[in-house]
Parts: structure tokens; sequence; C-alpha cells
């Protein structure tokens, strides 16, 4: 490459990144590559809104963009998270159509492109990432910028009928037909997007598989995101953080750790550990107890408020109803955790759950894989609603919506035979090195570089 790299995203990391699928990955991605990450301001209201702001740099270079009260409630809390995300996520019935919504949206986009417009040579390689920046290419080529840009969706493909729920529907292929490249998780996302182009009379499929807009075309392919494996192994093989967190001993832990976001699945993952304690009332097998580490996120968003309610409600009734002296079954820890401990943590738990209704990829999968000892693994139950288990049909597959099949699979891992958990755990290793993030992040832009011209440069209407 003989420009620079750009990569934006709302989100970026002040220091370690903690919690959120995209910063992890994109944080390992660029620490390789150098290059710039431009994001929203992590103090809100901070910064000039006319200018971007340098934040503490690293082995990249951070560049801040000012959001003020009214962006966070609309654009944020609003367009990006009680519209895109309900929208990509199957929870239709959560979005709120807002025309102030959209025009913050928009109206940071714009913003966004006009500050960054100066700042990218012919040379350079943009890469922008998530639902947040839909519209920012049709931004950034109205204002002439002729660098190759590619997009990366984290999130679930939306399907063609919930796209029919936004206020105009076409924008969508509109805003996405002014990358050059626009990556997804998963086959099933590119099927999605496909179709979604299929269905819009401006859009034309030619033979090399690229999807011509306008004047525009765009590739459409699916790059699965990693993990870096072997450091986050070696974090994991570190003396055991028991006697540091206060881990009950004498119980198996299986372990949970999300966002606590309603897409995760969590009130059913509770109460499938509940039915699976209710199955081994008055047995004598060993105790089990279920660790849940969930930081809040977006609280000031009521379907977020409502989540953590209902959560707090079921634990403490299933504590109530099962707990002894000496045994709290379930613990539910609200906030982040450092990332090393949280390796150990993943290494000390014999079955790992991740229930998701829908997600992206889903990154606790692959670190549960990664941090296990390949001589004595644990088990990873995983929804076939994660991206992951596209791949990971090793893992001991659930439907997130059963729970009784969710508390037999919490059984079947902590009884399954070695010799099972470590051909299971072999190949959902396989699959996490294949997908490494470092490869991730030149795949894409390897592919980016090279994927067909754009027809013309001009602008898209
Ligand atoms: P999402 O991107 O939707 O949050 P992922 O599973 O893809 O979901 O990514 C979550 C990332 O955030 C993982 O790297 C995970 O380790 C990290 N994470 C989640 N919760 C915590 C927590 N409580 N403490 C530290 N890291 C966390
Ligand atoms: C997911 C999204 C990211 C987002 C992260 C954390 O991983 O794909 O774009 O950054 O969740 O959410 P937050 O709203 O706190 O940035």
């Amino acid at each position: 490459m003989s420009g620079k790299l750009v990569v934006v995203s709302n989100r970026i990391p002040t220091g370690a990144p903690s919690s959120g699928g995209l910063v992890v990955a994109l944080h390992d991605a660029l620490t390789r590559s150098g290059g710039v990450w431009v994001g929203a301001h992590p103090d809100q209201d901070a910064g000039d809104p006319e200018s971007l702001t340098e934040i503490a740099s690293g082995d990249y270079d951070r560049l801040a963009f000012h959001l003020s009260e009214d962006d966070y409630e609309n654009y944020y809390l609003g367009f990006a998270n009680s519209v895109l995300w309900p929208l990509c996520h199957g929870r239709v019935d959560l979005v709120e159509i807002s025309r102030a919504y959209e025009a913050a949206y928009l109206g940071v986009n714009a913003r966004v492109a006009r500050l960054l417009a100066p700042r990218i040579g012919p040379d350079d390689m943009v890469w922008i990432h998530d639902y947040h920046f839909l519209p920012l290419a049709v931004e950034l080529r109205r204002l002439g910028v002729t660098a190759r840009i590619g997009f990366f969706l984290h999130i679930p493909f939306p399907p063609l009928s919930a796209l029919s729920t936004l206020p105009t529907p076409g924008d969508f292929a509109a805003w996405l037909s002014a990358f050059d490249l626009v990556g997804l998780q998963t086959r099933r996302d590119t099927a999605a997007c496909l179709e979604m182009f299929r269905a819009d009379p401006r859009a034309e499929f030619m033979t090399d598989g690229t999807v011509k807009f306008h004047d525009r075309t765009v590739s459409v392919r699916s790059f699965p995101i990693g993990i870096d494996a072997d450091s986050f192994a070696e974090a994991a093989r570190a003396p055991d953080p028991e006697a540091e967190l206060g881990v009950d001993t004498g119980a198996d832990l299986v372990i949970g750790v999300d966002r606590l976001d309603y897409s995760k699945g969590l009130p059913n993952r509770f109460r499938a550990f509940g039915a699976f304690l209710d199955g081994r009332a008055g047995s004598d097998a060993p105790r089990a107890s279920l660790l849940q580490i969930a930081p809040p996120t977006r609280e000031r968003v009521a379907a977020y408020r409502a989540i953590r309610t209902e959560l707090e409600e079921i634990s403490g009734r299933l504590n109530g109803a099962h707990s002894e002296l000496d045994w709290t079954p379930i613990r539910y820890i609200h906030r982040g955790v450092e990332r090393s401990t949280l390796a150990r943590l993943y290494r000390r738990a014999r079955a790992c759950l991740v229930t998701s209704l829908a997600d992206g990829m889903n990154l606790v999968a692959k670190e549960y894989v990664a941090a296990q000892d390949p001589e004595n693994p644990g088990v990873l139950i995983l929804s076939r609603f994660a991206g992951a288990a596209e791949d990971m049909t090793e893992a001991l597959l659930v439907n997130p919506y059963d729970i009784d099949e969710m508390a037999a699979a919490i059984e079947t891992a902590l009884t399954m035979p070695i010799e099972e958990r470590r051909r299971r755990h072999a190949h959902s290793l396989r699959v996490v090195r294949d997908t490494h993030v470092t490869r991730w992040a030149q795949s894409v832009l390897g592919c980016l570089a090279t994927c067909p011209p754009t027809l013309s440069l001009r602008a898209t209407p």
C-alpha cells in the first residue's frame, strides 16, 4: 500500500480495549499495520465540532470528532442504537422511527466527511466500520474523495423485510454502493446483502460478481473476523486467578461474557441454567456455578435498562431457590474485567455459554476456544444464530430460544468424555486460527486494494 491506512469507527479505544468486538479486533489489527484511527471523542461534548482532536496515541494515531449531547442522543443512542442495531438484530419491534434521529445521523456523517476529506490522499485506503457510518462514503465521494473506501459491517446484515421498516428503505443500497468493497461477517450476511441489491431496480449484477449501481461498482464479500489466538492463549496460561477473584471452589465453572445487550439472549441463558439446576436437584452430581460477566452498555436506551432489570429478577429468583450457605449458583458481575483476567477465567471454565439471538460473529466464542488447554479443554455451547456458528460446527450448537435444549447442552458439556472434548476443541481451534485478526485485516485490505475499479469517480446521487 503506497498511501496510509485511515480507519473510521464510532468507538475508539482510550487505553487498552475492554468490551466490544469491534474495538478489540481493530486495536489488534492497527497495532500491527500502523495508520490513523478516527472515532468519536471518548468524552462527550469534548473537542471542537469543526476539527479533529488528537488523542493519546501509541502504535497508531488517534483522531477524535466531537459529539454534542444532541448528536449523542439522536445519532448514537437514536438512529444507530434504536433504529439500526435492533433492525439488524431481528428486533424490528424495538425500532423507533424518528425524523430527529435520521437528521442527526445524516448530519454527523456529513460533518465527519467534511473533517476527513482534506486528510485523505488518492493513494490512501479508507476503511470504515459498522452501522454508525453507512452514509459516510456517499458523503466523502460528494466531496471528491477518490481513494478506495472499504466498509465492514460487524453486525448481522438485515433481511430485506426488516429494511422496509426504514423511513427510506432504498437508502441502504445507495449508501453501500459508494464503497468499493462491502465486507460482512458471514456467507449468510453476504447472501442477505446481495438479496437487497437484487431486489433494487437500480442495481445490476456484473459477470465478475460485482454489483453495478448507477455509475459505481461494489464488491460484496464475507471476511469472518477473529482474534489473535496465540497471544490470548498465552495470557490464559498465566497463573490461575481463582484466588484473586474468589471464584467458588468445588464447583464446575460455566462462564458467560457479554455486553448487557438484549441480542445476547441472557434471560434465556439464565433460565436454561436454572432448568439445568432443576434437572440436577437431588442428584449427587458435582455443583456447577454460572459466572456471568456483563458490563452495562447503552443504558440510556430503554430496552437496555429493561434487560438489566429482567436479568436481576431472574438471577435473584434462581439464587433464592438454589443457593446454599456455601454456594451461590449464579454470580453476575456488572463490569468490565481485564483481558488477561478474562483469558484465565475462560481457561478455568468447564463450559462457556454463547446464546445470542442474533450476533455478527461473537468474539467471546473464539476467545474461549483459544484460551483452553488442548489436552483438557472445556466445551463451547454456541447459539446457531451467532456468526461464529457458521464455521465452528463442532461446538455444541443450540437454539437459544429452546430453554430445555440449552439446559441439556450444559449437562452434556459438563459430562462430556475427554476424547470428545479434545476432538471438538481441535476443530474449533482450527477455525479460530484460520480467522486470525491480522489475516482478517490483511485479506480485507488486500481485497480493497485489488477489487475491480469503480466505473467512474463521479459522486453517487
Ligand atoms: P460485541 O461486539 O457485540 O460486544 P463480541 O463477543 O464480538 O460481542 O465481542 C465482545 C468483546 O468484548 C470480546 O472481546 C470480549 O472479551 C469483550 N468483553 C465483553 N465483556 C467484557 C467484560 N465484562 N470485560 C472485558 N471484556 C469484555
Ligand atoms: C458491537 C458493535 C460495535 C460497538 C460495540 C460496543 O461490537 O459492532 O460497533 O462499538 O458493540 O458498543 P458501543 O455502543 O459501546 O460502542
